[in-house]
């Protein structure tokens, strides 16, 4: 086929542009990398015991100082697993002093799920690979119900557990 000049270089030009385009947009959407800060912490989700925060015996709320708290919990399809009580009885509630700092560790075995305390802003994407964390001090007496906002399956809708903050 016989290209006159002027369409050659309107060609060029136009795959040049559009390869600049992506080059530009490429370089936006990954050079700092395409997961937000709290999902700097990498984890094998086959395996998630290897992570400290996530051995059965770490699931669930413990006390580190006065005030001072962390909750670690694994999600999986349809569960979020805050460990066992004395009695080996899956943990649905965590009781939590008003006033308390709390660091919240998410990660998830399988697929992505979502942790919201409703009616709080603390609201974390989960995803394979990652442990999403926050830092929030929990000044507002209340029930609070934890939602999964990331559609994950059939029994997304059962993914459920409460955290109250008492005075
Ligand atoms: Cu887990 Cu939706």
């Amino acid at each position: 086929m016989h290209l006159h000049k002027y369409e050659k270089i309107w060609l060029f030009s136009g795959v040049g542009a559009l390869i600049l385009f992506l080059v530009v947009l490429g370089y936006g959407a990954f050079y700092m990398g395409t997961h937000p800060q709290s999902h700097g912490v990498t984890i094998d989700p086959e395996n998630i015991e290897a992570h400290d925060a996530f051995k059965p015996e770490n699931l669930g709320l413990t006390k580190v100082e006065e005030g001072k708290y962390i909750l670690n919990i694994a999600a999986s399809a349809f569960n979020y697993d805050l460990g066992t009580d004395e009695e080996g009885k899956a943990v649905k509630h965590i009781r939590i002093p008003k006033g308390s700092t709390v660091l919240f560790q998410v990660t998830t075995k399988d697929v992505v799920h979502g942790f919201n305390l409703a009616g709080t802003n603390i609201n974390m994407m989960v995803e394979p690979g990652y442990v999403s964390s926050m830092e929030e001090v929990m000044d507002k007496p209340g029930e609070y119900t934890v939602v999964c906002n990331e559609y994950c399956g059939t029994g997304h809708h059962q993914m459920f557990a409460t955290v109250e903050v008492y005075e």
